[in-house]
């Protein structure tokens, strides 16, 4: 069994390609003294994200990486992999990160980087998680918070919350209810990061 780190308030870099509420959520519950943490640094991949100004606003360095300008997903994340080491970030939080890391930044932070999704995976991986539990069919949906690994949304999983689904839900419906226990479900999930109490085995995370 591995432990994942030791106690220690941490160095957080988001990185998000939209909206940010999920990094709102950690920055409050930060305020709140709920989540013993830091957020140094949100990154972007996409220049029109909301997220860039929603840190700017709350006085935290927001940097749009364009993966266009790198000849290779290698030479970017090499560039991603730059300004985290020049912050010494701990953990790497995914909110609405719309690319698969690659083998650079996975290597540079082995078990250090995590991930949230609107489902109970290892249903509905990808995109449209909401609306492919709809069509499915399911009562239930919810989160999930997980390491990442090469795969979509493959890595192992950390915590979930799950959320009723009713039959006259739609994609937005359903992703407002999800989104709501994501917030709090991040926070849980770096809180126990943050007090050393993540073990890995094989692909389970045991909490001690
Ligand atoms: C969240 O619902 C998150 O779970 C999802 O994108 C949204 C981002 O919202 N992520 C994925 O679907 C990744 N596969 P936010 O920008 O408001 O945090």
């Amino acid at each position: 069994m591995i432990k994942v780190m030791e106690p220690r308030r941490l160095k957080l870099a988001v990185l998000a390609s939209g909206r940010g509420s999920n990094f709102v959520a950690l920055w409050e519950a930060i305020q709140k003294k709920e989540l013993d943490a830091e957020i140094c640094l949100l990154i972007s991949d996409k220049k029109e994200a909301p997220a860039l100004s929603k840190a700017a606003d709350a006085g935290i360095t927001a940097l749009f990486l364009d993966p266009r300008s790198y000849p290779k997903r290698e030479d970017y994340e090499a560039e991603v992999v730059n300004q985290l080491k020049a912050q010494e970030i701990d953990i790497v939080v995914l909110a609405g990160y719309m690319r698969l890391v690659g083998r650079v930044m996975l290597d540079a932070y082995k078990l250090k980087i995590v991930n949230i999704h609107p489902a109970l995976l290892p249903s509905f991986a990808g995109l449209n998680a909401q609306q492919q539990a709809l069509d499915y069919g399911v009562k239930v949906s919810g989160c999930t918070v997980h390491f990442v690994d090469e795969g979509m949304d493959t890595g192992p999983i950390i915590i979930q919350t799950a959320v009723d689904v009713y039959p006259d839900d739609n994609a937005d419906i359903l992703a407002e209810r999800i989104l709501v226990e994501e917030h709090k479900t991040y926070c849980k999930a770096l809180q126990l990061l943050a007090e050393g109490r993540i073990y890995i085995k094989d692909r389970t995370v045991h909490i001690k």
